[in-house]
């Protein structure tokens, strides 16, 4: 009898612990976090998006331990080839995820080399104040000393914590935290890689226990006025580079006979555009049909706009880099296509 009010108290006080963690879904959709090489030594030449969610939960039993994890498979690719279809999916599946009680974050395992896009769009289309947090790998899961059981620790651990609510879409990897406007790419195989040039990080998790110390001012997630809902497709917007004896128009026709909407140009040093290039986008401004937006190729800071430059219809990307300019562009686009509007969402978001 002792023994049967024993088992019973064991399992009312497991049951109890299980409903006091937070719930937290993990979407994997692949990358290097996924990824298989041949020997424990490769760090390259692996494929990315090779083994499934499963095998990546179960290769940290300590998960169990911060939260009720459950996983889904949205994909399984290497980021360099990442779409809208995934991007819409992905978002679409988490709005429908956080609007249940019964999930209180979302983790996204997802390849490092295009991450910052993925983030950031999340941050402008996700429309609630719980935690959704990107994590991934330098190293392949079947390397030695890989980084990818423990950066998914600290983002189940992020996405649990009480504190990590309204902070708009986060990545979590090698120990820091990052807002998703602001974090990078910097480095092509180092650990060491993600950086928020504009901002610092947000804050750390160390030992599973996590530190803020700056949020971003930007509106995110709930406050942002887009969203997917009900969209097959995303408007096209291509990417200029500016570099020297540059100037040709070919590349900017081309991504407008094959059907772009807008061009974000990665410009020089403040955003500067070879003269001859410029001509051209001058004159496809007059047309009306396509936006066209400054950034810079140099990684932080903010693009000014002359007077005139303004007048001619060309938008300003504020401090964010080609490829997030490109992403808040494409939404910017879903809404209208009125250069001062425009304007405004890059001021905004
Ligand atoms: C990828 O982005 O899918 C490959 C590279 C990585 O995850 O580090």
């Amino acid at each position: 009898m002792k023994k049967l009010v024993f088992g019973v108290l064991v399992m009312l006080v497991s049951s109890v612990m299980a409903f006091a963690k937070p719930n937290i879904v993990i979407l994997a959709t692949g990358g290097t976090i996924a990824g298989e090489a041949k020997s424990d030594l490769a760090t390259t030449g692996y494929k990315a998006g090779s083994v499934g969610i499963e095998v990546l939960i179960n290769a940290v039993p300590e998960l169990k331990n911060l939260a009720n994890i459950s996983g889904e498979q949205i994909a399984n690719i290497d980021s360099s080839n990442m779409s809208d279809e995934v991007w819409l999916t992905l978002a679409n599946r988490i709005n429908e995820l956080l609007d249940r009680g019964d999930v209180d974050g979302i983790v996204i395992t997802h390849g490092t080399d295009t991450m910052e896009e993925t983030a950031y769009f999340l941050n402008l289309v996700v429309s609630s104040a719980k935690p959704v947090v990107l994590t991934g790998a330098m190293r392949p899961a079947t390397a030695m000393s890989a980084d990818g059981p423990k950066n998914l620790y600290n983002a189940v651990a992020l996405a649990s914590d009480k504190n990590a609510k309204n902070k708009g879409v986060m990545v979590a990897i090698n120990d820091k935290i990052y807002p998703a406007r602001e974090v990078s790419k910097t480095h092509t195989l180092n650990v060491e890689t993600f950086k928020a040039p504009n901002s610092g990080e947000m804050g750390y998790i160390i030992d599973g226990k996590v530190f803020f110390y700056n949020v971003s001012l930007k509106l995110n997630s709930k406050d942002s006025p887009f969203s997917v809902k009900g969209l097959k497709s995303l408007p096209k917007v291509d990417i200029l580079y500016t570099y020297s004896q540059d100037g040709s128009k070919v590349a900017a026709e081309a991504f407008v006979k094959a059907g772009a909407k807008g061009l974000v140009v990665a410009g020089s040093g403040a955003g500067s555009i070879h003269q001859n290039q410029k001509e051209y986008l001058i004159e496809l401004l007059k047309s009306k049909k396509v936006a066209v937006v400054k950034s810079s190729r140099v990684g932080a800071g903010l693009v000014p706009l002359s007077d005139e430059e303004i007048k001619q219809g060309f938008i300003s990307a504020n401090n964010l880099n080609p490829q997030k300019a490109r992403v808040l562009l494409m939404l910017a686009l879903t809404k209208t296509s009125d250069p001062k509007k425009i304007a405004e969402y890059f001021d905004k978001y």
